[in-house]
């Protein structure tokens, strides 16, 4: 089967014949269907349709725009099941996680509804007498909407409906791995009633996001995606000063101090380290270990982490899928290496998995490396794979420094049954995420999304944040005194 590209309210195949394959990473034998790898034109139609529609679509009332959504988010939900098995046999995650991915879109698509109503700005007293001050939202363009294959639509959706709901225009660019679950999202929309070209995609590759970034009809930019890929994004949308959200690397941390339940943090660390297979953004990759309960939770841990049943995502019996490319499967398999060169201790995994039925798939054993050292690449790098590595600590104050000691700052967690010591680790530890006694991963919609330094620009996506990214204020003053009355200066009259 042939999927096209959607641009001005119609399927289109691009001018250029090309296409490329979807596979599925449990199989490589099953092709899903073949997609557009379109060329630049493509997606500058698709821009050119997004610019026309946005003359149309930002003087829609937002309460208006926002039924749409209520309606999407209906769609999304009666046809859930459908695509999280599209979702599993394309991208390769268990069928458990990809009803939460759908999941994740039908509740930021609910959300993004509600602020149709709201979109508060804010109205404030002027400092002279008979004026009228507020502040006011407003949309900003074509947004070009690019995104990750690991969240396939939990990841659009919280770009594309804040976009909307505050009435700007899209051309969105999903990742090749994941082009099925961008079409399925893309015809919720159609259904559900946006109109031609307010939502437009473009499957393809670097040529589509290279334009994305750098057309001079694009207004914003939001990016999920690698910290290589993102920082070129950035440099693309400089020139024309784009404005530029970008959601790139993590490398999270799971802080177990010496009165943690550890029970507790074993399961945490195992949904937080192998769940996706590991590949999010949000992953617990490291985990640092007050020295006086090390042993006992590595034992535990590891013995827990070898029993996983790695297989198909859409078997049910399964709890760990493949990693969704042979890209990313010699990416883990290079870094099981480059840890033991360092010199960590592989506790458990450590080797592709390819017997039986898992001889089609990219599938890797859970791995977890012991005696890491902060400073060792494995500690220091995002290996977006089924890989974890343990430091021992001594302190709160030696967790956090590891914890602070790496180039990203999106999300991390502590382990306690001490207040004093969970707010400290709250207050010091330097990301956008914080969690007490839970993984890293798990963040809810209607909370800001991101992460600092090299995780981020600054941004934050879902809850009210999101908003932030998709307008502009406007800020208005209203005199009404029938007078020339100066700010700063006419401050005498009482
Ligand atoms: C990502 O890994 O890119 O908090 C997003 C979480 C999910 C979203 C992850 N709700 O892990």
């Amino acid at each position: 089967m042939t999927f096209n590209n959607y641009i001005d309210g119609r399927w289109v195949a691009s001018p250029s014949g090309r296409l490329f394959e979807n596979r599925n990473p449990a199989d490589h034998t099953d092709l899903i269907g073949r997609f557009q790898a379109s060329t630049a034109d493509d997606a500058g139609d698709a821009v050119a349709a997004a610019a026309r529609a946005y003359a149309s679509w930002r003087l829609v009332p937002a309460p208006r725009r926002a039924e749409i959504l209520f309606r999407a988010a209906q769609v999304l939900a009666a046809r859930k099941e459908d695509f999280a098995r599209d979702m599993a046999r394309e991208m390769g995650k268990v069928l458990e996680e990809t009803r939460g991915d759908v999941q994740e879109a039908i509740d930021m698509t609910y959300y993004m509804a509600g602020e149709g109503r709201r979109l508060y700005g804010q109205t404030v007293p002027s400092e002279l007498r008979s004026k009228f001050a507020m502040s006011v939202r407003q949309p900003i363009g074509v947004c070009s909407v690019i995104t990750p294959w690991n969240f396939p639509m939990a990841i659009p959706s919280w770009k594309i409906m804040p976009a909307l709901v505050c009435g700007n225009t899209v051309v969105f660019k999903p990742a090749t791995l994941t082009p099925l679950s961008a079409v399925n999202f893309v015809k919720v929309l159609e259904e559900a009633g946006v109109p031609a070209g307010v939502v437009n995609l473009v499957t393809g590759g670097a040529d589509v996001g290279t334009l994305l970034s750098t057309h001079a009809g694009v207004s914003v930019v939001s990016f999920t995606g690698s910290t290589a890929v993102g920082r070129l994004v950035n440099q693309h949308a400089a020139a024309a000063f784009k404005k530029v959200h970008l959601e790139m690397g993590g490398k999270n941390v799971v802080m177990i101090m010496d009165d943690a339940d550890l029970d507790l943090a074993v399961d945490g660390c195992l949904w937080g380290g192998f769940g996706t297979t590991g590949q999010r953004c949000t992953a617990a990759s490291r985990v640092v270990v007050h020295e006086r309960v090390y042993d006992a939770f590595v034992d535990a841990f590891v013995r827990r982490a070898r029993a996983l049943r790695v297989g198909n995502g859409l078997d049910p019996a399964v709890q760990m899928g493949p990693l969704v490319s042979d890209a990313q499967l010699a990416t883990v398999v290079a870094y099981v290496e480059i840890g033991r060169h360092e010199g960590a201790t592989l506790l458990t995994g450590g080797h592709r998995l390819a017997d039986g039925a898992l001889a089609g798939g990219f599938f890797h054993e859970p791995t977890i490396f012991g005696d890491v050292t902060p400073a060792m690449r494995i500690a220091q790098e995002e290996i977006f794979g089924p890989v974890v590595s343990l430091m021992r600590c001594r302190s709160l104050d030696e967790a956090v420094a590891i914890g602070n000691g790496v180039a990203y700052g999106l999300s991390a967690s502590i382990y306690t049954r001490d207040v004093n010591t969970a707010f400290t680790a709250m207050r010091d530890m330097y990301t956008g995420i914080f969690y007490v006694n839970a993984p890293t991963i798990g963040a809810e919609v209607h909370l800001p999304f991101g992460g600092t330094k090299a995780t981020g620009n600054g941004h934050r996506e879902a809850g009210t944040a999101a908003l932030d990214v998709f307008s502009e204020w406007k800020s208005i003053y209203v005199d009404f005194s029938g007078r020339l009355q100066r700010a700063q200066i006419d401050t005498q009259q009482l």
